[in-house]
């Protein structure tokens, strides 16, 4: 935790990995996760072996569920209001946060409704006590905003005129557009949108980077031109094959750069918006 009091905690809880943002440092590490149970041989060894104790379960979480763990446990549910993400956050804030943070997290953009704001909110808002490699800290989360996923890259740069975003994540693929014209910027939902179960990891062995390209793009031809503007977001902008198919529907496709980082450092800047606070 920060010698700093409070501040800004971006954290983008994704299926597949958790990108933390704060005003100094940019962390990547797997959201995956798994009971504890009676091991007798795990050691913390890397930056992000996480060994996490929360409302006395136990669990581990990052590199160490990732290299070893007997049920990896991934959740692709369309709502974010489950303990794995909970978990992604807390431990998030335990690692890189303050004792008060101002918190901005990440839902799908058709999951951006009250309900799922609320209940993610209710579930971070307020204090907390959790132990990772077993030092115990107690924190409290100020305030959360919840963010939608794809249209915060808007944030990254603030481009003029229209610009579509469409973001390939392990559990979902966001599509946004965002029309800025003389200063005045806004969101366009009906050029917008989340396709579920079609993330790179959720179509698991049916994963077929020519047939996902092809119905993503075939989907949003009905709203995007083929010569709009398209930036590339999320894992599935290092997937050159899934590029090259995406590209030949969208010529004018940019990968953005860090894509699998761009949603949460365009998130940071939302929040020192949102927030009046860097
Ligand atoms: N170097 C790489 N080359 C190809 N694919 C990659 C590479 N790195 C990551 N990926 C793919 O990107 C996916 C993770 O993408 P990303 O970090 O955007 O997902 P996420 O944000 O956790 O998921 P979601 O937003 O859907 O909850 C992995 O499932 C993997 O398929
Ligand atoms: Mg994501």
């Amino acid at each position: 935790m920060k010698d700093e009091v409070a501040g800004l905690i971006v954290v983008d809880d994704g299926g597949s990995n958790t990108v933390v943002v704060t005003r100094n440092e940019i962390e990547v590490f797997p959201s995956v996760k798994g009971v504890y149970g009676d091991r007798t041989l795990t050691k913390v060894t890397s930056k992000y072996d996480f060994i996490v104790e929360y409302k006395g379960e136990k669990y581990v979480l990052g590199t160490l569920s990732k290299f070893d763990c007997e049920y990896p446990l991934q959740i692709f549910s369309k709502s974010k209001q489950h303990d794995f993400f909970d978990l992604s956050v807390l431990t998030s804030i335990h690692q890189y946060g303050y004792a008060s943070n101002y918190l901005v997290v990440s839902v799908p953009v058709k999951m951006h409704t009250e309900e799922e704001k609320q209940g993610r909110i209710r579930r971070l808002r307020g204090s907390h006590t959790l132990t990772v490699n077993g030092v115990t800290k107690t924190f409290l989360v100020a305030d959360v905003k919840v963010s939608a996923e794809s249209a915060t890259a808007y944030f990254v740069d603030k481009p003029s005129g229209m610009t579509r975003f469409l973001d390939i994540g392990s559990r979902t693929v966001n599509f946004s557009t965002s029309l800025c014209i003389d200063g005045n910027c806004r969101m366009i939902d009906t050029g917008s949108g989340t396709f579920f179960d079609k993330g790179l990891e959720a179509l698991g062995e049916g994963f077929n980077a020519k047939a996902l390209a092809d119905y993503i793009c075939g989907q949003l031809l009905a709203k995007w031109n083929s010569n709009d503007v398209v930036y590339l977001l999320g894992g599935g902008a290092l997937n050159e094959e899934l590029v090259s198919h995406i590209k030949f529907y969208f010529p004018n496709l940019q990968v953005m750069d860090d894509p699998i980082t761009a949603s949460a450092r365009g998130m940071f800047n939302l929040g020192v918006i949102g927030y009046g606070m860097d």
